[in-house]
Order: C-alpha cells, then sequence, then structure tokens
C-alpha cells in the first residue's frame, strides 16, 4: 500500500486557501514535482456543522472553489455533521471525490455509505476515539477508507491519542481476514514525533493539519512529514 499524505486545509489561512493547498500537495505529493493543478493527490476537507462538532468550518461552495482551483486533486471530504444524506448530495454536486461519513453520526450507516457510492463517490466511515473499530465490521466490504480519529474530531493541533495505534493494528488484522482492501486513515495530531508509530500500526492516509500548515513553510513541512512516513514503512514489523 502507498503511504500518502493528505494535508488537512483546517490550519490553512483561509483567505489564501488554494495557494495553501497547492503548496501542501506540491510537497506531499506523491511525485516530488505535481503540477500546480493538484496533481492527482490527496487534500482533506473538513466539514463541521455546529452541532455532531462543537466547531463550524465549511461547506459545498468552498468546496466547489476548491475543485476549480485543483481540478485534479483527490478532495477527501471528512463530514462531521448530523444528517449527512441531507447534504451529500451537494457535495457531490461541488466536487467532492470522496465522502467520509461519522459512523456516531449516522443511525442508517449502510443506506449513507449506498448513497455515497450511488453518486460515484468513494464512501468511508470515520470513527471517534471512543467507538471501537468492530462497530462498523458489517459495512467494512462497502468502504473505500476507514478513518480513525486519534483526536476528538472539532479542532486543529490537538494532542495524538495513543490507543489509535491499537485500532490501526486491529483494523489491519480484520481487513487481512476479510481479505479486503480498504484504506486506512489516521488523522488528528499526526506530526513528525508521531508519524512514525503511526505508519508502523499500518495507516496509509495520513491527515496532517497542523504540522503542515501551522508554522514555517508549507511546502518543506509537508515533503519532510510524508519523507519521515515513508522512511518509517522501512522498519514495519
Ligand atoms: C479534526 C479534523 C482534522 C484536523 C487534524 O476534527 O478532522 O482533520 O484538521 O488536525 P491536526 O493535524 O492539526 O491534528
Ligand atoms: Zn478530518
Amino acid at each position: 500500500m502507498t503511504i500518502e499524505l493528505a494535508p488537512s486545509i483546517l490550519s490553512a489561512n483561509f483567505a489564501r486557501l488554494a495557494e495553501d493547498a497547492k503548496a501542501a500537495l506540491e510537497g506531499g505529493g506523491t511525485v516530488l514535482h505535481v503540477d500546480l493543478e493538484g496533481g492527482g493527490t490527496v487534500l482533506h476537507v473538513d466539514v463541521m456543522d455546529g452541532h455532531f462538532v462543537p466547531n463550524i468550518t465549511i461547506g459545498p461552495l468552498v468546496v466547489a472553489s476548491l475543485r476549480k482551483a485543483l481540478p485534479n486533486a483527490i478532495l477527501d471530504c471528512h463530514l462531521m455533521i448530523e444528517n449527512p444524506d441531507n447534504y451529500i448530495p451537494a457535495f457531490v454536486e461541488a466536487g467532492a471525490s470522496w465522502i467520509s461519513v461519522h459512523q456516531e453520526a449516522c443511525v442508517h450507516l449502510h443506506r449513507t455509505l449506498q448513497l455515497i457510492a450511488s453518486h460515484g463517490c468513494k464512501p468511508g466511515v470515520v470513527l471517534n476515539p471512543a467507538t471501537p473499530v468492530h462497530m462498523v465490521d458489517e459495512v467494512l466490504d462497502m468502504v473505500h477508507h476507514l478513518l480513525i480519529m486519534s483526536v476528538n474530531p472539532g479542532f486543529g493541533a490537538q494532542k495524538f491519542i495513543p490507543g489509535a495505534l491499537q485500532k490501526i493494528k486491529t483494523l489491519v488484522e480484520v481487513r487481512e481476514s476479510l481479505g479486503l482492501s480498504f484504506r486506512i486513515e489516521i488523522d488528528g495530531g499526526v506530526a513528525l514525533d508521531t508519524v512514525g508509530d503511526i505508519v508502523r500500526a499500518g495507516a496509509e492516509l495520513l491527515v496532517a493539519g497542523n504540522a503542515v500548515f501551522g508554522k514555517g513553510d508549507i511546502r518543506e513541512n509537508a515533503k519532510k512529514l510524508l519523507g519521515a512516513a515513508r522512511a518509517a514503512t522501512l522498519t514495519r514489523a
């Protein structure tokens, strides 16, 4: 499995969102010189509604603008909202590539995942730190990615919760035993000091906000983080 960085724009400067996002995609792209159109790499978009999580961020309008500015980027939309079924069509229309929903927010998770897939988007499920991996056993064959939260969702720059590592390891085992191929994504507190353990546990899609956009040069931060992640694959068990 390829290790990929998914820069989270939550920590970007929203007044120059496209420029910040391009810099992160360039630095953390899967190829060295990503073209400025986005290069086909993953950009993580955190959607918050002030109900499911105690914060409000962006909606379909911003996703549509990002799609225009980055026509080739994979827009990985992480919906931290209640009643996601009501908004999925709008995010699809705006240009989302992947849409993930929280297990905790979906009474009819199976139906919601079907809805996402029926629109041609890649469906994902997200688990809060307090939710055991086995809560989603019955839908694992429907998902393109399984996102493990390693902080409580709502804000960037929080401390990594180490319990997430065991959840990644469990998922790797379950995926193997079921012969599935969904990707394992991790979100929250991914930084130079945590990424080694995260990759060794088995995560492949690394969401990082503060570590990329927080301070210093965005391009360099992304490059360094991806470099550290790839180096850790060499020491995987
Ligand atoms: C948190 C969001 C994350 C956030 C991660 O609710 O889902 O994507 O941006 O931020 P960092 O990398 O700063 O912990
Ligand atoms: Zn996120």
